[in-house]
């Protein structure tokens, strides 16, 4: 089975380009980070503190997450057999999400789930440790990231689309903050791996950080 592991912090596009790119390649696309906001939409319901691992540790006990892909392809995510796919997106969600990914035993937890996927299909897995823990041994590994101001430009557009409202100021201060927490978790941090490929979007639009993906991973695998 052949693995592409992109990485990177939040609103760099990878989701994006992974899943263009696992539709051009034939493979699965797996979004790690909407496990993680599952989990997150859980700790959410339950009145629970994201940053307390006493209050989330025992949610993970009979936790009921599932996966699968809608006809269009798109990867849905189910918490207690109801489709969450869109609650997930929800700008509350993100905070929580970047939160409880700190718990260690919340990381473990949902390890062998993202393994297991990477055992049984050609995958492209995007995230923020995919490189570093998760596929430590992926073929291809892209570290995807494009300045802040970047990010937040393009996140906005984003929420805009889906009808939610948002200042570019607090996007910006929210990205930031979700940075340094990804970054300075102490376990599996937000960080390149040694033999990753290193891509900025910052100047690229969508159309040419594809091309170069695309060539990325062409010099790397046959295909
Ligand atoms: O990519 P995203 O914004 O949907 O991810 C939501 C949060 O989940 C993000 O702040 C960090 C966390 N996450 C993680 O810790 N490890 C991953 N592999 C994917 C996401």
């Amino acid at each position: 089975m052949r693995s592409i592991a992109i990485d990177g912090p939040a609103g760099a596009g990878k989701s994006t380009l992974a899943r263009k790119l696992a539709k051009e390649l034939g493979y699965l696309y797996v979004d790690t980070g909407a496990i993680y906001r599952t989990v997150a939409l859980k700790v959410l319901r339950e009145n629970a503190d994201p940053s307390d691992p006493a209050q989330v540790i025992p949610l993970l006990e009979g936790l009921e997450i599932r996966m699968d892909y809608g006809s269009d392809g798109v990867q849905r995510m189910y918490l207690a057999g109801e489709d969450v796919s869109e609650a997930i997106r929800e700008h509350r969600v993100s905070g929580f999400a970047s939160r409880v990914s700190a718990i260690p035993e919340v990381r473990s937890f949902l390890l062998d789930f993202q393994r297991r996927l990477a055992r049984s299909h050609n995958i492209v897995m995007d995230g923020r440790d995919i490189g570093t823990v998760v596929l430590p041994d992926a073929d291809v590994k892209i570290f995807l990231t494009a300045a802040p101001e970047a990010r937040a430009r393009r996140r906005l557009l984003e929420l805009e689309q889906r009808g939610e409202q948002a200042g570019f100021a607090a996007i910006l201060q929210d990205i930031k903050e979700r940075d340094y927490q990804d970054e300075h978790r102490s376990v599996a941090p937000l960080q390149q791996a040694a033999d990753a490929v290193l891509l900025d979007t910052t100047e690229l639009n969508l159309a040419q950080s594809m091309d170069r993906l695309l060539y990325l991973v062409k010099e790397r695998i046959s295909l």
